[in-house]
């Protein structure tokens, strides 16, 4: 198992080792290397299980670095940039050459985020490389929000994970990018799309698909328990079996101890937080299945009901 641990300056060594560990940022844990090192990139892709036609996010601790990795900022973007960031936010911007390929998979643009967590911004600040990092799950899999969930899965290919604790966000960050000129969300995630139209206007929304080359991550299996997982409807046929995902209030038909509520009070950035957490505790319990109630469509929820309709494609 990987040791954990808050030792930012011991996470800086492996670093510069070009070898990956686990880090913790406010939208979920990543499994990091040098984004400017072939063998860390490689690296990241070998423990992930990750297939290569899958870009890599790159992160960066200010953005007076950008001009280090990127060119043409779009001022729509750059207003985008000032106002969210350090955040759960990434901007799919033109690289420069000094970008490795392995990073986009050969697209022209580089996925680029500026996080707030402190701890992974005292690590960034260590380092003279930015950080490529996909989140720390096994390729297909639930994302971690906490460093055991990094431990449970990659612990055995991995030498640290630096323990952040848990995620605050806890939903992966949205995803925004121009597409034919137009301001286009490509994933949705922890930075409400509300709070981006109210500076931006109305934005694009990509749903998520199985054949989408812009954004060959957006595959529709994803987030997925590997217990049989369904959207909760009035006729499933419901057993002691049976566990239950529960927005607010606990289903009558199933025992109490069955079941995870995300949020008691509806709060859905509280809902958010404890989502993946839920999934996972679910996963673990020897249910034969595991019935998901959808969260209201609004806010933060879009993003949650993203996730959770992904997590239900076998
Ligand atoms: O919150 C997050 O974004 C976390 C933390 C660790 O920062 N990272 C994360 O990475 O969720 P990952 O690899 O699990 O998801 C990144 C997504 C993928 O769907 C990938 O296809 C997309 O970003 N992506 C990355 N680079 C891209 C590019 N150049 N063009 C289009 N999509 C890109
Ligand atoms: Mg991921």
């Amino acid at each position: 198992m990987a040791e954990i641990g808050v030792d930012v300056k011991k996470a800086a060594e492996f670093l510069q080792q070009s070898q990956v560990i686990g880090i913790p940022t406010e939208t979920v844990y990543g499994l990091a290397g040098n984004a400017l090192d072939p063998n860390a990139l490689s690296k990241i892709f070998e423990v992930k299980n990750r297939p290569r036609f899958d870009p890599l996010i790159v992160h960066i601790p200010y953005k007076e670095h950008l001009g280090l990795y990127v060119k043409n900022i779009d001022t729509e973007i750059l207003k985008l940039i000032d106002t969210f960031s350090p955040g759960p936010v990434t901007f799919l911007l033109p690289k420069m050459d000094i970008i490795p390929d392995l990073v986009t998979a050969g697209l022209p643009r580089v996925a680029i985020r500026i996080p707030s967590h402190s701890l992974f911004r005292e690590l960034l600040d260590m380092l003279q490389f930015p950080l490529a990092a996909p989140s720390a799950n096994p390729f297909g899999y639930i994302s971690p929000t906490q460093a055991k969930h990094v431990n449970d899965q990659l612990g055995e290919k991995i030498p640290y994970i630096l323990d952040g604790g848990q995620c605050e966000v806890g939903l992966e960050s949205t995803i925004v990018g121009l597409d034919n000129g137009e301001l286009t969300i490509y994933r949705k995630g922890g930075l409400d799309i509300d709070a981006i139209e109210n500076i931006a206007g109305k934005v694009k929304v990509k749903e998520f698909s199985d054949s989408n080359p812009a954004a060959p991550g957006m595959l529709k299996s994803h987030y997925s328990p590997k217990i049989s997982s369904r959207i909760y409807e009035d006729n499933i046929k419901l057993s002691l079996k049976t566990g239950a995902l529960r927005f607010q209030n606990y289903l009558n038909m199933l025992p109490v101890k069955n079941q995870f509520i995300l949020a008691e009070n509806g709060d859905l950035n509280l809902a958010a937080q404890r989502l993946f957490t839920g999934l996972r505790w679910l996963d673990n319990q020897g249910f034969d299945q595991i019935v998901i109630e959808l969260a209201p469509e609004t806010g933060l929820g879009r993003a949650i009901n993203d996730r959770l309709r992904r997590a239900v494609v076998q």
